[in-house]
């Protein structure tokens, strides 16, 4: 039998088509716009999600046996708000995870409703980025799409819907809106009245690998698929990729580089960061995890390299590169705001230490470095927490870059696992749907048959040190542009 995993990320739907053994048969990515349509905003259209998600099965299938498909499932970026009117048609563009409109509204959670609450009612505090911020800005700033709220959906569960007919999400993704328990796994009830909003707004909550429905007819026959197509919750993107990178169980960790960059540590039970400043989510293996995320990661390099210096060529300018760990330039990779840890919606990215004898090289260098330093600021929390890590497995595009990884391995003080499927979240849908459908008892069982660890890079003893000099320095540039950032 054959699985379909669908990852709906920020720049493209990536699927892939893989047997019950692991072995991936196809896998394809289709694009669609990301609008900034302010200063800080991003928002997505949901049709061009579904259409784009349509095209890319039909890709998919092509030349194969989609007899052989037995179930599907989702990774997708998380916090997006999607709103759904009473005929379930979108109510407006969609807000993304990386939107930072919701300043005024983060902060009344977390000073006037208070970080201690929020953190007893779901485990969490508030983050621009997160969902329960995005509904306050739109009752405040849209009353009359408020009033026509019928569901309220995070992305990948529109897909879900827009194929099965079904309102549903999983604990993972949820757990991202600031509206679920995370530790009893239902949806807090103060908190949706904190928001303003109803029970039956929400969609019903089901673990990663559980059946939510059938694929419709009308899609069944268009792919070519059997009606009885079964259809997984799926998870966040960020868990899903763990899945895919086999990391379950107590102090696992898994460190992903795409257009977000994050820090995902598994646990058999739940844990809060009393410093919040990691989230405490669900773990689509049923268990938890603690993430922190930088919002701009990959997505740093991509700009600097085709905004900036207008080059695609992404390896001749990385070979240009060789004084590692001795950079004079530092960049702070704010592009969005930040997330973990800071919090800042109005921290921005910046270059320092320029002088007349640089060159872009040491400025690229700066770009791939300053990445690392922001997601050692995550792992540095971890640490405080007396968590352990010595290892991550890696994923996600930026991860494809041998120098990279060299530099993150040294930064990180850490060895990084390579898995030999390195799709991450597609790859993990794709497992959580053979799990769904019975070929695996579980997750642990079902990773434990298909991921394979197949290359470690360890950190060079003498880069780590000259980066643990170079990370110090980072450390003290945010606090010190802080206060520029505020004005
Ligand atoms: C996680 C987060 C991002 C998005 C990117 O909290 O906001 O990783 O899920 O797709």
């Amino acid at each position: 039998m054959n699985y379909i995993g669908i990852d709906l990320g920020t720049s493209a739907v990536k699927l892939l088509l893989m047997d019950g053994t692991g072995k991936i048969l196809n896998s394809v990515s289709k694009s669609y716009p990301l609008n900034f349509p302010y200063p800080g905003w991003s928002e997505q259209n949901p049709r061009d999600w579904f259409e784009a998600t349509m095209e890319g099965m039909e890709d998919l299938l092509q030349n194969q046996d989609s007899c052989q498909v037995k179930a599907l499932s989702f990774g997708g970026q998380m916090h997006g708000l999607v709103l759904l009117d009473e005929k379930d048609q979108v109510l407006r563009p969609a807000i993304l995870w990386n939107d930072g409109r919701t300043e005024e509204e983060n902060d009344y959670l977390n000073q006037v409703i208070g970080k201690e609450k929020l953190s007893t009612y779901t485990a969490n505090i508030s983050f621009t980025g997160f969902t329960a911020a995005k509904i306050l800005w739109v009752k405040k700033h849209e009353p009359e799409i408020f009033s026509k709220i019928h569901k309220i959906m995070l992305p990948k569960d529109y897909l879900l819907y827009c194929l099965t007919g079904v309102h549903a999400t999983d604990y993972s993704d949820a757990s991202g809106m600031l509206l679920l328990d995370v530790k009893q796994k239902k949806w807090s009830k103060e908190m949706l009245e904190i928001c303003g909003i109803s029970l039956k707004q929400l969609p019903v909550l089901y673990e990663s690998y559980e059946v939510v429905g059938k694929i419709k007819e009308e899609f069944s026959k268009r792919l070519k698929l059997s009606s009885d197509v079964l259809v997984a919750a799926g998870a966040g993107d960020n868990a899903a990729a763990a899945i895919g990178t086999g990391t379950i169980g107590e102090g696992s960790c898994t460190l992903s580089l795409g257009t977000s960059g994050t820090v995902f540590i598994s646990g058999d039970s739940f844990r809060l960061d009393s410093y919040n400043a990691l989230h405490s989510f669900a773990h689509a293996d049923g268990k938890y995890h603690l993430m922190g995320c930088i919002l701009s990661a990959a997505s740093c390099y991509s700009w600097w390299m085709e905004n900036i210096l207008e080059t695609q060529d992404f390896e001749k300018e990385q070979e240009k590169i060789v004084h590692l760990g001795e950079n004079p330039v530092f960049f702070l990779p704010y592009l969005m705001g930040e997330r973990s840890p800071h919090n800042d919606a109005k921290a921005k990215g910046a270059f320092i230490g320029l002088s007349m004898d640089n060159h872009r090289e040491q400025m690229t260098q700066a770009v791939l470095e300053g990445v690392a330093f922001a997601l050692r600021d995550s792992l540095e929390v971890a640490r405080k927490l007396g968590i352990q890590i010595s290892s991550c497995k890696i994923s996600g595009g930026g991860m494809k870059s041998p120098l990279w990884r060299k530099i993150l391995a040294a930064v990180l003080q850490t060895r990084l696992d390579v898995v030999k499927t390195s799709e991450g979240p597609s790859f993990g849908a794709a497992i959580l749907a053979s799990v769904a459908a019975g070929e695996y008892v579980n997750v642990k069982e079902a990773v434990a048959a298909m991921v394979e660890v197949i290359h470690s890079e360890k950190a060079d003893p003498v880069l780590q040190e000259k980066y643990e000099v170079q990370y110090q320095k980072f450390r003290q540039l945010y606090p010190a542009l802080k206060t520029c950032y505020a004005q």
